[in-house]
């Protein structure tokens, strides 16, 4: 009988009753001999950029987004347990693995790691213990902010109300302000901020005039882009679809950016010299663009496919 890691996890094998043989266990391993090179030079794909922010000594970090975690616990509802079940299917299966190894190349390789957000695919007892885990893991001092996956459940609208039902339960497992937070390394402030549904809040616009008065470069780490032509046109090639009116417009997603608070919000970035970089995922695709006089934009491709951009700041 042929069976699977899944098969075996899901109970599949009904054949072996209520326990199994572990000599009866899959190989959970790599097959070596299906690339027998993983691991010589790197077990990521890794971009390289760079941000002049004025920073009191150079670091670097790791920019992460998109791992879309899809780990449901046996006695968790038969949704989730389906729907996790699915979505692995699309993610790969290997989506742990590849935080863990980002993880781990962090630690060896940069200062400081940020995860922009889709850490899960949707809400479950099981990915919310594993976001508690590798936040709270190593010294890498990892930081992030939400995605909309982050808010996934099923059900709900894609809005600040929608939020809510699920808000405390995202905020126990994400160790920071959801809504904002700001981190500053070597005279560099970090802010993230939760813009999970292309908008922002005039709470989190007033929060973050209160970061720029601080007077120092920052950068600003979101889940959504803001798009520029360059990234539109690779987000439409990369999601196929093929003109600038895509049905990111016909389903609304970009209907939410000429809400006046997040248009106003946007202008004030573009505005802002002491806006330094921009980094952001949610398309799963590795592209970058000027965004403003002073600052760059940077994508990063899905964490599930192994990516990950080192950004070396001066
Ligand atoms: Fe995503």
């Amino acid at each position: 009988m042929d069976l699977t890691r899944r098969d075996f996890l899901l109970g599949g094998g009904a054949a072996f009753g209520g326990i199994v043989a572990t000599s009866a266990l899959p190989a959970f391993a790599d097959n070596p001999a299906l690339f027998p090179q993983r691991g010589r030079w790197e077990r990521l794909s890794i971009g390289y950029q760079h941000i002049d922010a004025g920073a009191e000594k150079p670091f670097s970090i790791l920019h992460i987004s998109d791992t879309h975690l899809t780990a449901a616990y046996s006695h968790e509802s038969e949704w989730t347990r389906k729907f996790m079940e699915r979505r692995s299917k699309t993610f790969g299966g290997r989506q742990e693995e590849a935080l863990r190894d980002s993880l781990a190349w962090a630690k060896q390789h940069v200062d400081f790691i940020v995860h922009t957000g889709d850490m899960i695919d949707a809400q479950s007892e099981a990915n919310f213990d594993l976001v508690r885990k590798y936040y709270g893991e190593g010294d890498a001092a990892m930081g992030g902010c939400l995605g909309n996956h982050e808010f996934y459940h099923g059900q709900g609208k894609q809005n600040e109300a929608g939020k809510d039902v699920t808000r405390a339960k995202v905020a126990a497992a994400f160790p920071f302000d959801n809504a904002l937070s700001s981190t500053v390394v070597n005279g560099v402030n970090f802010v993230t901020l939760d813009n999970v549904y292309n908008t922002v809040t005039a709470a989190q616009a007033t929060r973050f005039e209160a970061e720029v008065k601080k007077g120092l470069s920052i950068i600003l780490c979101m889940h959504c882009p803001i798009d520029t032509p360059r990234i539109r046109r690779a987000a439409n090639k990369y999601w196929k679809r093929d003109n600038l009116k895509s049905v990111w417009d016909a389903n609304g997603w970009k209907e939410p950016r000429r809400e006046p608070v997040t248009r106003d919000f946007v202008a004030y970035l573009k505005a802002q010299p002491l806006l330094k970089g921009i980094l952001a995922g949610h398309y799963h695709i590795d592209v970058a663009d000027r965004f403003s006089p002073t600052a760059n934009e940077f994508l990063v491709g899905g964490n599930f496919l192994f990516h990950g951009q080192e950004i070396t700041i001066t």
